[in-house]
């Protein structure tokens, strides 16, 4: 089976402005694929080429193998667009909009009817059928947009920051809905400028900057690509070689080594080379903030004297801020 997403070399200039360079974008079927980058990254470009609504400058753009340039009504039954604007539909209510939106969709007027009770009740909007939709929530207007994605069943859902304003609670929702969704058997990408809004409702993270991806993969393998380890800096009051022959034996640690230096006999002979002073170390760990704890309460247990335990903090948005640095618009 093809990935149900592939761009090769995908170039896009808007004049002088390259909003896409060669961008190389692998999706699998059944993903659910956060596309993360700052505002003017292309994110936004790169959907509406794969919705056919924008023509590439060069390269290609695939879904489920075929190209959207040469087959462009074949790929816009397959996917299901959501633009970052609700826009302004004045004076029509909820489910005419669905109406709407599936007939424009080529879904037959016997067939419509079912499909508007059906959509609605997936995204849970059905008490709101006769309301107008300019008076809805920001969050059931989301739903309500994502509703009409779906009016032709397609396999690819690609929603452009759905997320973006959302209320925490709404943004529960959407993801609960996405979930639904891709038990369903539907392939989402979907977009933010935000890390974390995303990190926990995808299967696969992409980052992109500047029309390039920085890094692509399985959320795990990328979190652990972007964070290798962490640095965390020990200070004891003594016992500084007990604590370095117990160190790399606890789980995390990748490596552990003395920083502040050992007393010169010459310079201090007041004070032996093998003092056991206080000291500081800096460990290597890889792991997050409870398998940390468990180094700390196993070296406080062994009797170590530690009066300082501080890890260098590098949480998502401080390494997507890492890896995305000053090049920011
Ligand atoms: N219609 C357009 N005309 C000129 N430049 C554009 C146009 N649309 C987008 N751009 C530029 O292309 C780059 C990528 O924009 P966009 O794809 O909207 O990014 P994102 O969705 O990640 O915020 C930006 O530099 C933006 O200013
Ligand atoms: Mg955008």
């Amino acid at each position: 089976m093809p990935p149900i997403i592939e761009t090769r070399d995908l170039t896009k200039r808007y004049g002088t402005v390259v909003a896409l360079d060669r961008l190389n974008l692998l999706i699998p079927a059944g993903a659910i694929y956060g596309f993360i980058g700052p505002n003017g990254a292309g994110k936004t470009t790169t959907m509406r080429i794969l919705t056919g609504l924008l023509a590439a400058t060069s390269g290609q753009a695939l879904v489920a193998g075929h190209d959207v340039a040469r087959e462009p009504m074949r790929v816009r039954r397959l996917v299901g667009w959501m633009p970052d604007s609700f826009g302004v539909y004045d004076n029509m209510k909820v489910w005419e909009y669905l109406d709407f939106f599936a007939a424009s969709m080529g879904v037959p007027a016997l067939r419509r009817k079912q499909l508007v009770t059906e959509l609605l009740d997936l995204v849970d909007l059905s008490h709101k059928r006769d309301a107008y939709v300019m008076e809805l929530s920001r969050g059931m207007q989301q739903r309500l947009s994502l509703a009409r994605t779906m009016a032709h069943e397609p396999q690819l859902l690609i929603l452009d920051e759905p997320a973006s304003g959302l209320d925490p609670r709404a943004r529960i929702e959407l993801r609960e809905l996405l979930k639904e969704l891709r038990v369903m058997g539907k392939t989402i990408l979907i977009s933010s400028h935000i890390l974390t809004e995303l990190a926990e409702m995808c299967t696969h993270v992409g980052i992109i900057e500047r029309g390039h991806l920085l890094v692509s993969g399985e959320v795990g393998e990328v979190l652990h690509a972007l964070q290798p380890h962490k640095l965390v800096e020990i200070r004891v009051l003594a016992r500084a070689e007990q604590a370095l022959a117990l160190l790399p034996g606890l789980p995390g640690v990748r490596a552990a080594r003395r920083v502040a230096p050992l007393p010169d006999p010459v310079l201090d002979p007041a004070r032996p080379a093998d003092d056991d002073g206080p000291a500081t170390l800096n460990v290597d760990y890889v792991g997050d903030g409870t398998g940390l704890s468990v180094v700390f309460k196993a070296l406080a247990a062994s009797g170590v004297p530690v009066v300082h335990f501080a890890e260098q903090s590098s949480d998502l948005e401080d390494m997507f801020m890492q890896v995305t640095q000053g090049l920011a618009q």
